[in-house]
């Protein structure tokens, strides 16, 4: 398959340039080689190269900046995936949209199912959202992949900021009244990729199995790397006093996934100590 990737110096899309270029011909574009607020752009580099599959990754992720940059929250997340999913229909290609747990308000206290209404509570989430409902408005053959608390080798992701802070740090006060699923990349990706061998379109989610908190997180984080010198208090959204609210209970089951037998994820903790041990 032909394989176009936006945002493929990320987390998430560099993975998958690197484990779909193995059985596929593969186009990543980075934000400097294709900034997908730039329509015209988005619609030339799609139609050149008229791909089977484009895989949109690109966004502006972080929570607490799109609060304070609400215009480029929705330039990039709303508007520059609806560049992405008009090219896509152009050219016919199948599309492959990556959102959210944050499109939930984290009122419910058992896991989200596809078929629950998203209600975000921040501007990222909403403006995720926003590109989830032009995307299946726009097109009939797409997927819509939400996932959750990304890590994997590269990037600024939990996992490497709590190895960075404990090198001088005594002690870390962790968040414990958020509860979600830690989702490794690499995991992700191959669900992806076994995912768009199929043509069961539709949303779905995609994390690893099982829940915690941050601060469950960041315990087993350093049990794993064997940091036993550093101590790790609780507490609560409220003292950390971030800019961006988060829902309390953002966990994702992987219904549709698992329904239709396309991939099994495994645990959090068994991909945790996997990726310590690579
Ligand atoms: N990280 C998470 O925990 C998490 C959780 C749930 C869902 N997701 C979703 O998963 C996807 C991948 O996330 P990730 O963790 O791989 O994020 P990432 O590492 O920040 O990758 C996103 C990439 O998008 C690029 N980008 C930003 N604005 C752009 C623009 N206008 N045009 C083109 N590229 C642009 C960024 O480039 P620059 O850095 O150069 O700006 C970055 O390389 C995103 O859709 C995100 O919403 C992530």
């Amino acid at each position: 398959m032909k394989i176009l990737i936006t945002g493929s110096k990320g987390q998430l899309g560099s993975e998958l340039v690197d484990l779909l270029s193995k059985e596929n011909e593969v186009h990543g574009f980075g934000h400097k080689e294709l900034d997908i607020t730039d329509k015209n752009r988005v619609i030339n580099t799609v139609s050149k190269i008229v791909p089977d599959i484009v895989i949109h990754c690109a966004a502006f992720v972080d929570a607490d900046g799109c609060e304070s940059n609400i215009k480029t929250a929705f330039d990039v997340n709303t508007v520059g995936s609806g560049n992405v999913a008009i090219a896509s229909k152009k050219t016919k290609s199948i599309m492959v949209y990556i959102s959210t747990d944050y499109v939930f308000d984290g009122k419910k206290t058992s896991p989200y199912l596809e078929s629950d209404i998203p209600n975000p509570i921040n501007i990222y989430g909403i403006s995720k959202y926003g590109g989830e409902l032009i995307v299946k408005n726009l097109l009939n053959k797409f997927f819509i992949v939400r996932t959750s608390w990304l890590y994997g080798k590269g990037g600024k992701n939990f996992v490497n900021i709590i190895l960075r802070l404990v090198r001088d740090k005594k002690e870390l006060k962790v968040v414990n009244d958020q509860v979600g699923s830690p989702t490794y990349v690499p995991d992700l990706a191959k669900a992806i990729s076994a995912l768009i061998s199929t043509n069961y379109y539709g949303i779905y989610h995609i994390t690893n199995s099982g829940e915690c908190s941050w601060y469950e997180f960041a315990k087993k984080i350093l049990e794993y790397v064997k940091i036993k010198n550093v101590k790790v208090t609780p507490i609560s959204t409220e003292e950390l006093n971030r800019p961006a609210p988060r829902p309390k209970y953002s966990v994702l089951r992987n219904f549709n996934l698992e329904k239709k037998k396309i991939y099994k994820m495994r645990n959090w903790e068994l991909a945790l100590k996997d990726f310590f041990k690579k």
